[in-house]
């Protein structure tokens, strides 16, 4: 069920709570599905526990205002996560927006407790989940505990979850009483093995529109299609890193439209390697193929796997099977054991941090592997339920690049730029999982031999994925009279590469063209992507584009970052930005951005003599105006 099909009295968040034989509610706001992921794990958890009934809600499913009905006999949690430049989660956006605004109405029956999810590398740190808790306790609220943050900086985003759920749970014990039930495992989804059902029904891989749609902040300016890679070369390929640049053919997909600046997502798929290892692991290999009808247990949860579906797709194409598994699912997984000392050290594993931890720093430890490790012959996983796999493994979400094409200058033909470390080839641990994928299609398209390679279902020029074009709020001035000011590292030169090649081409139409800067931060002289490119460029228009290079690993020169050179041009700089009406960008890595962001405060504060309240002021209006715009990952 979509939100606009609710009636107008499900949407009250109250009334729903009788509806069920609800004790409370955990609501949800996230883009990327963790937080999602944490309010059903924590449902779960406050059922086989305490025999509390929770209802996982989205936010966006029901009238912010509805919170104000819920009795005091009942309970509100909220998990919401922050982005980017302090922003909500898509779903959580119209929520957050009626709390910080609506200061008449009374809070004054809603007991709650809430999490944020967020990064220390931003500037704006779990800002919503701040935001959430003070309009409510200045509504009259009543927090039952202190507030708790992940930070994913540190890497450990389950872990102070999992420390902030303890804590909840100690105080139901102990604040409001409530009895800790013995540990009863209740199967979330029901999976059946239908031999009857037609091979041909079944999704073969396809991505699920609706949900990626949800889960996803930038809008989708078409459907989901198959693309054809049409070439992929290598940009640079050192020891530690490689950069490889791959053009994708549109031009057989009318309704497929981008603008410059816009993203690509892109479905990864699983290693065959590790699919069939999680078949073999769980004795599924002779049912590989068998179609499958699942169906969560609750009707009121959704299911987030397309039906039916065979084994061997559902662990190539929906689930994460080569995430990291976290401390919380060995615990869990403990339970399922055979054999005692399994059971031991599982449970050992999952609760001290430093054996986990160095557990994970000596092998890859998706679900597969730890299954694998863990089989002995007095422990061969007989007692694993099926649905605790899917209550276990994420849904396989997308991987979002910055297309690095002009939509005017190559309309048909998009292109992106991949980052990939060089020990990330056919490894699941450090490279992410699609970098992997794309760095699999890119190996075998260049002829480029890796152990690994084999691993990969597809690999050809000419090979087909899923992606779709998501458009971006990363926009030129409408204007390219204006000046722009471009700041990146690593692979955030890729939208910048398009915004060049645009306003080249519009000047060579006779457009008037305003000065362009780009700021690239490289390791050393052999970094420099696209240098022919950009080199070509700027012999030929000397006056309009200006690339300064700021080395941190130089082999001749002291190191450099982008906000160094930067503020050596702060005069320049801060005269383009108050006087010609300059466009400032910054596209790369959060710290990096985070550092450059307040350097050129600096600059523009010292250069104009302006005090914090002025630079405060100013920093505001341009972003508001869209004069500063980021286009920034973790
Ligand atoms: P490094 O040599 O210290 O890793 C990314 O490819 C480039 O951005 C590298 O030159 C990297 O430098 C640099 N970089 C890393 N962190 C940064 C930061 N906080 N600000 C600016 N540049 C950074």
């Amino acid at each position: 069920i979509n939100g606009s099909c609710k009636t107008a009295e499900s949407r009250n968040i109250s009334t729903k709570l009788d509806e069920n034989n609800k004790d409370g509610v955990i609501f949800w706001g996230s883009q990327s599905g963790t937080a999602e992921t944490f309010a059903t794990r924590l449902a779960r958890d406050c059922r086989s526990r305490f025999g509390l009934e929770m209802l996982v809600a989205d936010l966006s499913d029901y009238d912010p205002q509805s919170i104000g009905d819920i009795p005091t006999s009942k309970f509100a949690i909220f998990i919401v996560s922050t982005y980017g430049e302090g922003d909500p989660s898509d779903n959580a956006a119209q929520f957050v927006s009626w709390l910080a605004s609506n200061g008449s109405i009374s809070l004054s029956n809603l007991r709650y407790a809430a999490f944020g999810l967020g990064n220390s590398k931003y500037q704006f740190y779990n800002r919503i989940v701040d935001v959430v808790t003070q309009s409510m306790d200045t509504l009259g609220a009543t927090m039952m505990m202190p507030v708790g943050k992940a930070d994913d900086a540190q890497g450990a985003t389950v872990d102070h979850f999992i420390a902030w759920k303890n804590a909840l749970f100690k105080h139901f014990v102990e604040i409001l009483g409530y009895g800790e039930r013995p540990y009863v495992y209740e199967p979330a989804w029901k999976i059946i093995d239908d031999p009857s059902l037609d091979i041909i029904d079944l999704h073969t891989g396809d991505p699920v529109e609706g949900r990626s749609d949800r889960l996803t902040k930038n809008v989708a300016t078409s459907s989901i299609q198959r693309l054809p890679i049409k070439s992929i070369h290598r940009l640079l390929s050192t020891e530690s890193r490689n950069f490889i640049h791959v053009e994708i053919d549109i031009g057989d997909y009318p309704e497929m439209k981008y603008r410059t600046g816009d993203h690509l997502a892109v479905w990864p798929s699983n290693p065959q390697s590790e699919v069939d290892r999680l078949l073999k692991i769980l004795n599924l290999e002779g049912s590989r193929q068998t179609p499958l009808l699942i169906s969560a247990v609750e009707p009121s949860t959704q299911t987030k796997i397309p039906n039916p579906v065979s084994w061997e797709t559902l662990f190539r194409s929906y689930l994460e099977i080569c995430a990291p598994v976290s401390r919380e699912t060995l615990i869990s997984l403990s339970r399922f054991a055979d054999c005692p000392s399994v059971r031991a050290g599982l449970e050992k594993l999952g609760a001290d941090v430093q054996l986990y931890q160095k557990f994970c720093a000596s092998r890859h430890i998706n679900f597969g592997r730890v299954l694998e490790h863990f089989t002995t012959e007095s422990n061969t996983w007989s007692k694993l339920p099926q649905s605790f796999l899917l209550e276990s493994l994420a849904a396989l979400a997308p991987r979002y690049y910055s297309i690095s094409s002009s939509s005017i200058v190559s309309p048909k033909r998009l292109s992106i730029t991949v980052a990939i470390d060089a020990v990330s080839i056919g490894n699941l641990t450090t490279g992410g999982l699609n970098t992997s994928y794309i760095s699999a299609i890119c190996t075998r398209g260049l002829s480029q031999s890796h152990d690994d390679e084999s691993d990969f279902t597809l690999v050809d020029q000419g090979t087909k994925f899923y992606a779709q074009v998501r458009a971006s709020k990363f926009r030129l001035p409408v204007l390219a009279k204006h000046p722009i000011i471009m700041v990146c590292a690593g692979s955030g030169i890729a939208p910048f590469r398009g915004f060049i090649a645009e306003r080249t081409r519009l000047a060579q139409i006779g457009r008037e063209v305003g000065k362009m800067m780009l700021f690239f931060g490289c390791r050393n002289e052999d970094d420099y992507l696209y240098r022919e490119e950009f080199e070509t460029i700027r012999q030929e228009n000397p006056y309009t584009l200006e690339i300064i290079l700021a080395y941190s690993r130089s082999n001749t020169g002291p190191k450099r970052y982008v906000q160094d050179e930067v503020a050596e041009r702060k005069d320049e700089l801060a005269r383009l930005m108050t006087e010609h009406g300059g466009y400032l960008y910054i596209c790369g890595s959060a710290s990096m951005a985070r550092d450059v962001t307040s350097r050129i405060g600096e600059c523009v504060r010292d250069t104009l003599h302006w005090k914090r309240d002025k630079l405060d002021s100013w920093l505001a209006h341009t972003r508001r105006t869209h004069r500063w715009q980021e286009d920034v990952w973790g």
